[in-house]
């Protein structure tokens, strides 16, 4: 009786026992489910914050192109500047001797000796790179430039140029300076804001070219600036020269932008000198400041000035500074906000931090913060994936290509990088998945901008934004698009997205006659290009007619 009773007591309690340890395994299995919905939640959320459609993505084509022509109609008429770069001539092929260009940019700047053999004939040209040290990216100008200075001045004395190595010798210089700048002639202009990480207070406003003139003169370098251009002017100058059928360039790299050739008579605001290049016409419209006496001289002036801007068909090349477009109809997420908010240009190049390489690993950097506050799915002490831009986008790309069945290189990124180990194949896979999401939509946004461009000068085979004419009676001339910047031409998913929208949206037909051209090294050789087409040296100009 007694061993009875003990027997079922153990019987009881090991039934007690099992059941408890199975409510454990229970309770823990549904937690862990609650949690991954939550996380699957977030992702279904951001999924849906992103969405591109195509019908979305036309309509930003169509808010690209009208708010394209309100910033050509009028200074501030649009958060795209539109601005004016006064190269109305590009390279045609002739130009010879040796030029130098110099570029800064990014995170890197670069150095370039360019020898231009007329016939259309560029040797290899002599490319020296330097990371620009963070804290001169914040410093002061002075600094700033005496570093790029002391470069430029230790590559034209290493580089030498076959004849006479004296630094005294004058020596046209091309300058992509790749951020906002009020032209006020080809080779001058004025620093509107810093984007992409610099802020160099002292720098805003104030005449770029003369800043470099000046610290080249304090190294003893007889340097000139012979043509200041953004980035994506001499990426375009040469496309062109390659291809005259370029008439747009875009850059998608550390930040994004384009230019484009635009008819002189379409840009309203430009109501003052036609060219100041050096090209064949100089000719000053008498503005609302002259003194012209009376209001019909004023308009017969302007009608002069429209007929003869119409007439001849001149074009100038425009830099749209696009990373600042914005509208409505653009997919913005909670992650976006935040970024803007935290960044330390709120409200500003919205376009931009939604497709470039400076911002698109942090978005999913501050993606996986927010899954990890959902549920610990990565682990509880997570202080790396805090910090902002510790997630730079070049990783976030590998991650997303990794191709290996147990997405080796996301468990390597997130160990070594963020400081999450032994994170599950199921996370590693979302977190991929999260990757893709936000290249998709930046790279689909980069399309609907290109074909905004398109719609606005009448290539995209719609017959322009005010054309009115059907698909059917357009003959689409043959396009070409200059491309440059890492994100485009390193990260094949991006470029991969790109096209796939360039062709849902304009269509396979009209698609066909629209190539986008790496141009290499375009932005550099393409300033030292411009340097010789507008050097006081070289007259034999090609007029953009
Ligand atoms: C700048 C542009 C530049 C682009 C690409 C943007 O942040 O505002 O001037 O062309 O980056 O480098």
């Amino acid at each position: 009786m007694g061993r009875g009773l003990v027997v079922v007591g153990v019987a009881v309690t090991v039934a007690v026992t099992a059941c408890a340890v199975a409510a454990v395994v229970v309770g823990k299995r549904v937690k862990s489910r609650r949690k991954w919905r939550r996380v699957v939640g977030v992702l279904a959320e951001l999924e849906q914050g992103c969405e591109t459609t195509v019908g979305r993505l036309k309509q930003v084509v169509d808010a690209m192109a009208v708010e394209m022509h309100a910033g050509l109609a009028s200074e501030g008429g649009s958060k795209l500047k539109m601005l004016l770069t006064f190269v109305d001539t590009l390279p045609n092929g002739s130009e010879k001797g040796i030029y130098y260009a110099l570029h800064l940019g990014g995170t890197n700047f670069r150095v370039l000796r360019v020898q231009l053999g007329g016939q259309r004939s560029i040797l290899e040209p002599d490319v020296e790179r330097q990371p620009i040290p963070q804290h001169l990216m914040t410093s002061t100008s002075e600094e700033l430039f005496d570093f790029i200075a002391s470069s430029l001045k230790e590559f034209v004395e290493k580089e030498g140029d076959g004849s006479d190595t004296s630094l005294m010798r004058r020596r046209d210089l091309g300058f992509t300076f790749s951020f906002p700048v009020k032209q006020t002639s080809v080779s001058t202009g004025i620093l509107i804001k810093w984007t992409k990480g610099f802020g160099i207070e002292d720098m805003v406003g104030r005449e770029v070219s003369e800043c470099l003139e000046q610290a080249m003169a304090r190294k003893g370098l007889n340097m000139l600036v012979a043509a200041l251009v953004n980035d994506t002017v001499g990426t375009l100058a040469l496309g062109h020269y390659h291809d005259p059928d370029t008439i747009a360039a875009v850059i998608i790299g550390t930040g994004t932008n384009a230019c484009y050739l635009e008819r002189t008579d379409a840009i309203i605001k430009c109501q003052g000198l036609l060219t100041t290049s050096g090209g064949m016409v100089s000719f000053l419209y008498v503005s609302r400041q002259t003194s012209s006496d009376s209001l019909s001289d004023e308009l017969i002036y302007f009608v002069i000035y429209l007929l003869t801007l119409t007439y001849l068909h001149l074009h100038q090349v425009v830099n749209m500074e696009w990373g600042n477009f914005w509208s409505s109809h653009l997919p913005r997420t909670s992650y976006d906000i935040e970024l803007d908010a935290d960044s330390p240009n709120p409200n500003d190049q919205g376009f931009e931090k939604m497709i470039s390489g400076m911002y698109l690993g942090d978005i999913v950097r501050r993606v996986i913060l927010r899954m990890s506050h959902e549920a610990d799915i990565f682990g509880d002490a997570l202080p790396k994936l805090s910090m902002p831009f510790i997630l730079r986008t070049p990783l976030m790309a590998e991650m997303h290509e990794d191709d290996s069945p147990e997405l080796t290189e996301v468990a390597r990124i997130l160990k070594d990088t963020l400081e999450i180990p032994d994170v599950p194949l199921k996370v590693r896979k979302l977190v991929v998945k999260v990757c893709d999401v936000v290249t998709r939509r930046a790279a689909r946004l980069a399309a609907a901008g290109i074909v905004g461009i398109l719609k606005k000068i009448g290539r995209d085979g719609s017959g322009g934004i005010t054309g009115g004419r059907s698909r059917s009676d357009i003959k689409m001339k043959r396009t070409v698009v200059a491309i440059e910047g890492g994100l485009y031409t390193s990260y094949t998913m991006f470029r991969e997205y790109l096209h796939e929208a360039m062709i849902e949206i304009l269509g396979e037909e009209a698609a066909q006659h629209v190539i986008l051209k790496v141009t290499e090294d375009g932005s550099g050789v393409g300033a030292a290009l411009l340097a010789a087409t507008h050097s006081s040296d070289h007259v034999d100009n090609v007029q953009l007619l």
